[in-house]
């Protein structure tokens, strides 16, 4: 038996993100922004300071880079050669989470087991040499205080990490000791950044008229270069970057979905936006959504969502079978093209936002003048392979800046949380 269409239509329409909506959400987030800049505690962004302007592109030397912030964690070293070339010489990478056999996350993980797995990457990219100096950037991507380029201090875990004694501690402090307990003292940890600002070092590295980074991924966040802040314990040119820790921006209106999911989660209150565009989130508000269709809760994930939207075929046959698996039955193919619908909605509400708010950026950096052409640097899984992403990115690119649309862009940048801490690290000892 199909479901009713009244009771689908009004699922739908909770996830509608309309013309009106996104302009509104764009001007609160420049709103919020210019809050934030006189004064960041009352703004719902924490805008956090990095200490770190845009690179050269003629960074040269190799580096270490740890990047931690998502499900795998990765070592790699990086010769960087100038002129927006490198090289990686290697690379190693595990996940921090193994069913049934580790959890490194979890509410019973400790940081001794966290930061020694760290510290068992490093010592495997180092080849175990325990003598020649290398030093480290590291991407560490969770919202943390800085007041050099080199500590940052954990505010709060995000993205559902729950190790306790980590938050309120200094990350570096943390790696130092768990290298130590390793035998490992020839590794200098000299920079920590977070990912969105690896994103920007990264492709500002090869390509210039790139001013804002973002992660588009399990989170969502973004940092941008804001020229009128100068300190004297900063690096690289242009300003500073600002990591806003967007995913924390309140102020716009969540759905009742949305609000059942924030209050179930690991840190309600927290995250907001976040939550209603990451990847981390979309399968479970899909979940929710579909479940008071059917009746019954079952659990899908962001890459079911990815596998039904990606089946255009007149029968649906494929989304038909992830939904049969998942649900454990077959269902009409009416109510396959619904769900499909559904998915599609709740894919290109997250689109949607995310580009109100690259647009706040754009118009903040433009003040009272023109907007400048440029390009948003984004790596990530939701940006990178979910369907309807991009386009939906650059169809609201166009309906908010209008002809301005043509000035800004949004540009891949696969890989850049890795290469960014190398290009932190190397502008820390240059
Ligand atoms: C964190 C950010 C990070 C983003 C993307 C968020 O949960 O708070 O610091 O940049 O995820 O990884």
């Amino acid at each position: 038996m199909s479901f009713e269409e009244g009771k689908f239509q009004e699922v739908l329409s909770e996830f509608a993100a309309t013309p009106e909506f996104i302009r509104e959400v764009a001007a609160n987030f420049r709103q919020d922004l210019q809050i934030g800049l006189r004064d960041p505690k009352s703004s719902s962004m924490r805008m956090l300071k990095s200490y770190v302007g845009l690179p050269t592109g003629n960074e040269k030397g190799e580096f270490l880079a740890l990047d931690f912030g998502g499900t795998n964690v990765r070592v790699l070293r990086i010769k960087l050669e100038g002129e927006g070339r490198y090289e990686v010489t290697k690379r190693v990478g595990e996940p921090l989470v193994l069913e049934g056999k580790y959890d490194y996350i979890g509410k019973d993980s400790t940081v001794d087991q966290m930061f020694g797995f760290l510290a068992r990457l490093i010592d495997e990219a180092i080849d175990g040499d325990h003598s020649t100096r290398f030093y480290l950037g590291h991407t560490f991507s969770f919202p943390s205080s800085q007041d050099d380029l080199n500590n940052a201090r954990l505010i709060i875990w995000t993205k559902e990490f729950a190790t306790p004694g980590v938050e309120g501690e200094v990350v570096n402090d943390l790696l130092l000791t768990a290298l130590k307990k390793r035998g490992i003292e020839n590794v200098v940890p000299v920079a920590v950044i977070n990912d969105t600002v690896a994103v920007l070092l990264s492709a500002a590295y090869k390509q210039s008229d790139v001013y804002t980074g973002s992660i588009y991924a399990t989170g969502h966040n973004t940092c941008y270069l804001e020229g009128s802040i100068h300190d004297p314990k900063g690096f690289g040119r242009g300003g500073m970057i600002l990591n806003l820790e967007c995913g924390n921006f309140m102020k716009l209106t969540p759905n009742r979905f949305d609000t059942e999911l924030d209050q179930k989660s690991e840190k309600p209150g927290e995250q907001r936006f976040e939550k209603m565009v990451s990847g981390r989130y979309m399968g479970e508000l899909f979940s929710m959504a579909v479940a008071e269709l059917l009746g019954e809760k079952f659990n899908f994930t962001a890459i079911d969502m990815s596998g039904i939207v990606a089946d255009e075929s007149p029968q649906l046959t494929k989304a038909a079978k992830i939904l049969a698996e998942k649900v454990g039955r077959e269902l009409e193919l009416a109510d396959v093209a619904r769900i499909r619908e559904l998915a599609a909605a709740i894919i290109v509400r997250s689109a949607r936002l995310v580009t109100a708010s690259y647009v706040g950026i754009v118009w903040q950096r433009a003040g009272n003048g023109e907007i400048q052409k440029q390009h948003v640097a984004v790596d990530g899984s939701v940006y990178e392979k979910m369907p309807l992403v991009k386009e939906n990115i650059n169809r609201a690119l166009s309906e908010l800046l209008g002809e301005d649309a043509a000035k800004v862009d949004t540009i891949l940048d696969n890989g850049g949380s890795g290469l960014g801490a190398a290009i932190a690290a190397a502008m820390a000892v240059q």
